[in-house]
């Protein structure tokens, strides 16, 4: 069981408002760091949390594996609600699981702020979207390096964020794929200007200035952050390289 710290008050505070918050839509502009929980050391998440905040991290990205949309199993409702009684810091929860619409009330009881599922779990995705906006939480739609983005074009306009995936879903620790700095700058052009582009898999310094020079603005990094000497330096270093390569819109 996480030992809370001075997140007490905040959980006080956000018990009494249990309001979500879209960090897609409250956090105005730059680039917004996202470390992936499914990196951290479980045994010292507390710790580890309160370090990735105090370095300046925007979100917290927690990812959902089902074992049939991935090969891979991870974090339940149960384990977004402890973070969620731990501290207030927006939640980002990534969806990969073959029945999106089954999950999202239970990842809203348990405190997500922010859900992305991906457009190959689902045959309506426009009703999940909706579902997400009455549950007033933000909504992400995330695509497979396979997936091509004309499958976007009906519901992008009616999400806050696409999520563009750098690796094969399921595992962390994985190379990133150049091939994808291509299909991040066909995702840009598709998006409005308040409208967020996430990367997520083998990002670092290096490979998320690629990104942001691509028009990428949310960048999720597992090993790179949970698995540095020093996290704190870790998002500090990751911040500096994309804020220097982000394109001026
Ligand atoms: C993979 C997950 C990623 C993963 C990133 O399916 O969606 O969020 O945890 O880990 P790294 O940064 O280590 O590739
Ligand atoms: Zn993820």
């Amino acid at each position: 069981m996480l030992e809370p710290t001075e997140a007490v008050g905040f959980r006080a505070v956000r018990e009494m408002s249990r309001k979500p918050s879209n960090p897609w839509a409250d956090i105005a502009s730059g680039a917004l760091i996202a470390p992936s929980l499914l990196a951290c050391d479980f045994a010292r998440a507390g710790k580890q949390i309160d370090r990735v905040i105090a370095a300046g991290s925007d979100v917290l990205h927690i990812d959902v594996m089902d074992g049939h949309f991935v090969p891979n199993l991870s974090m339940g409702p149960g384990f977004v609600q402890q973070i969620r009684n731990y501290t207030s810091h927006p939640l980002d929860v990534h969806l990969m699981v073959e029945d999106p619409a089954y999950f999202i009330e239970r990842f809203a009881e348990a405190g997500a702020d922010t859900i992305t599922f991906h457009i190959e779990a689902t045959e309506t995705p426009s009703k999940l979207v909706n579902r997400l906006r009455q549950l007033k939480l933000g909504a992400g739609i995330s695509l497979r390096p396979k997936t091509p983005v004309e499958l976007l074009k009906e519901i992008i306009g009616a999400v806050d964020l696409v999520l563009v995936m750098t690796v094969e879903p399921g595992f962390g620790g994985q190379e990133f794929m150049n091939d994808m700095l291509d299909k991040i700058s066909q995702v840009r052009d598709m998006l409005r200007d308040d409208q967020r582009l996430e990367v997520d898999g083998g990002i670092n310094p290096t490979t998320a200035a690629s990104c942001a020079a691509c028009g990428a603005d949310v960048f999720v990094a597992g090993e790179n952050i949970f698995g540095a000497e020093d996290i704190v330096a870790a998002v500090k270093a990751m911040r500096t390289q994309v804020e220097s390569m982000r394109p001026t819109r």
